[in-house]
């Protein structure tokens, strides 16, 4: 058997994956980058990819045998919670010492939210499991931006926010996965600690609007929903009763300013100051003209 000194990234062709597997590779550190369809793979320099199905707890086995620290995220479904504890069930059984597990904010028991409500079963798991661990919990991230929020920039110049003037510490992905990259290389310093990840200032749409006019030249408008207008614009988008009733509430909580709380964790990981809204609308700027 071969030394078990690689590091196994699960959700490596998403959001804060992908990001992940850059500073591992220009580290030189040997990632197995899991996906359920290697079409998807980033070839990388040390990244070797790995076909398994978080579902199917067979298909686990290979991807840790040569792994004692495993980067565990996954997208929100029905089998979210069978997934990630067949993750760490197997992780277990292969030696694995260390999980490094992306959560959510406010996973607390009965967490009236559904997504919060499976992290905190999952991160129940990963506490009794004998592993040792650390759990990030980062504030919502600038890269959500990336989807049809850039759509209605590039064809109409408006941002649709149910937000108001509310305020939060929104994190760019990179920050997260650098964070993540820290713990996985040095996993002894973050043993059993639940880090929640917020940039170092918290920014309300219109400065958002206003960071993003800047990188591209054009004026781009904040226009405030309500929250009725809110529901109703993800209803006609045909999202899931319980996704909309989560996103209705954390668009209350920024709105009513109850957003806001900014810690130092990532600055003081990093040892620089997190990333912001005109790093991320500047480095991103082709996606909103
Ligand atoms: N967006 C936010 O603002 C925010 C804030 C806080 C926390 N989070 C949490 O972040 C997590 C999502 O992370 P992300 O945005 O980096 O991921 P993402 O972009 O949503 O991508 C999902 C990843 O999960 C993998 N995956 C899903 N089901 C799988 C399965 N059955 N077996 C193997 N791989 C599977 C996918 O791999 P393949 O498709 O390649 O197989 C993909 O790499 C969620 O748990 C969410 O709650 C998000």
């Amino acid at each position: 058997m071969e030394d078990k000194n690689k590091i196994t990234i699960f959700g490596a062709t998403g959001k804060i994956g992908k990001e992940l597997l850059t500073f591992l590779s220009a580290a030189g550190i040997t990632a197995i980058a899991v996906t359920r369809n290697k079409n998807k793979a980033k070839e990388m320099p040390s990244v070797e990819w790995v076909e398994a199905n978080m579902l199917s707890k067979a298909t686990l086995y290979n991807t840790m045998k040569n792994s004692k620290v495993v980067f565990l995220a996954s997208s929100i479904n029905d089998n979210f919670v069978e997934e990630q504890n067949n993750v760490i069930e197997v992780a277990k059984e292969q030696g694995v010492t260390h999980i490094v597990k992306l959560s959510s904010p406010g996973a607390v028991k009965n967490s009236p939210f559904f997504i919060a409500k499976l992290h905190f079963e999952v991160e129940e798991s990963l506490k009794a499991s004998g592993l040792s661990w650390t759990i990030l919990q980062p504030n919502s991230f600038m890269q959500n931006w990336l989807g049809e929020f850039s759509e209605t920039i590039k064809r109409e110049r408006k941002i649709y926010e149910g937000t108001g003037d509310g305020k939060k510490p929104f994190i760019d992905t990179r920050d997260i996965a650098e964070v993540a990259f820290k713990i996985l290389t040095n996993p002894a310093e973050h043993s059993n600690q639940t880090y929640l990840l917020t940039a170092d200032e918290a920014v309300n749409y219109a400065e958002v609007a206003e960071a993003i006019s800047n990188a591209i030249g054009d004026n781009v408008q904040f226009i405030p929903l309500t929250i009725d207008e809110l529901e109703q614009r993800m209803k006609r988008k045909g999202m899931p009763p319980l996704m909309i009733q989560t996103f209705i509430a954390i668009a209350e909580g920024q709105r009513q300013g109850k957003a806001t709380f900014t810690n130092t964790i990532v600055k003081d990981i990093l040892n620089k100051p997190s990333r912001t809204i005109h790093d991320f609308a500047m480095d991103y700027a082709s996606w909103f003209k």
